[in-house]
């Protein structure tokens, strides 16, 4: 199997946070030493996630366990964004002020963090909050160059969307895998106040969720936790008419 060191992912993460862009830099330049040196030689991509299982624990009311029998495949970090609609077509006489952003879905790229859990789950339940605060740019450009000095080429393992009839979909194809899914929603709970670092409002994490195949190949149910961000402003005053939220979350894939 490869075996690389992470280092570079994570001094190039810190160069590119920059130290304005850190709410504690204090407490993050001593995450970030101790995730270099956790991460320091754990192998990317194509890990055995046999001894992992889903952090259930952390929400007052308990997501579903999966299905009986079903293997977890993946474990991805998502980084994107979750969009809302505050446009006012349907009712032009409305002011935004009044009005209420709409959920209109969600984009997010997928990254492998399959060996990360298998080495260390609770280091990887502190990535959504570190990736969360990274811009979406820098991210794809961290990926990118990650990419690069690893020689590998599937460290980004999908894309998940809303397709066009408005249904959440996993695009797994870059696992080299040919997954997919497009989903139904089995489960919603609250996210809990202790995951986001990034802020202290109690409600700025999405739910999190167990998401049921409608049509899917591959896996079959996939579960998104450690949510960080993508909840919407509680009014369209003054928002554009599309309001994008970012965000960063854990995605577990069964099958
Ligand atoms: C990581 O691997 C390099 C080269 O194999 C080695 O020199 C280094 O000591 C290793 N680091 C840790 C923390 O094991
Ligand atoms: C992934 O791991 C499995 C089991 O260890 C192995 O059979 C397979 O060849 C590996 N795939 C890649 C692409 O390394
Ligand atoms: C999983 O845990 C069992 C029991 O602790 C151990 O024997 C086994 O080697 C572990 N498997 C992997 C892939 O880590
Ligand atoms: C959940 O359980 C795991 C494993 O038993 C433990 O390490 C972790 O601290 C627990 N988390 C919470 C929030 O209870
Ligand atoms: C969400 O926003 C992103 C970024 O602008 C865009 O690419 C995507 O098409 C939007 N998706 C939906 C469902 O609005
Ligand atoms: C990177 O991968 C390519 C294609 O698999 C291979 O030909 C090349 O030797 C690799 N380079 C390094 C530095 O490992
Ligand atoms: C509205 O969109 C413009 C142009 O894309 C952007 O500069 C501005 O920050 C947005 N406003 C809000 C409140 O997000």
């Amino acid at each position: 199997m490869l075996r690389i060191t992470l280092t570079p992912l994570i001094l190039l993460t810190t160069y590119l946070l920059g130290v304005s862009a850190l709410p504690g830099p204090l407490r993050l330049a001593s995450t970030f030493s101790r995730i270099t040196t956790e991460l320091d030689n754990i192998s990317l991509g194509n890990c055995s996630l046999k001894n992992v299982s889903l952090p259930m624990n952390y929400t007052k009311i308990k997501l579903p366990e999966p299905t009986l029998h079903l293997d977890l495949k993946y474990i991805a970090l998502g980084r994107g964004t979750q969009n809302y609609s505050c446009s006012l077509t349907e009712s032009s006489h409305s002011s935004k002020k009044f009005a209420t952003p709409v959920a209109v879905g969600a984009v997010a790229t997928l990254f492998d963090a399959s060996c990360i859990a298998s080495q260390s789950v609770m280091l990887l339940h502190e990535l959504p909050a570190v990736i969360a605060q990274t811009s979406l740019g820098s991210f794809a450009l961290m990926v990118e160059a990650l990419t690069l000095t690893t020689n590998s080429s599937n460290l980004i393992i999908g894309e998940h969307y809303f397709n066009t009839v408005g249904d959440p979909f996993f695009d797994l194809s870059m696992s080299g895998s040919g997954a997919w899914m497009a989903c139904k929603k089995d489960a919603s709970v609250s996210a809990p106040t202790s995951v986001s670092h990034t802020s202290g409002n109690d409600e700025s994490d999405v739910p999190w969720l167990k998401l049921d195949c409608k049509d899917c190949k591959g896996v079959k149910e996939v579960y998104r936790v450690m949510t960080v961000g993508g909840v919407a402003p509680t009014t369209c005053a003054g928002q554009n008419d599309t309001v994008l939220v970012e965000y960063a979350a854990e995605y577990w894939f069964y099958g």
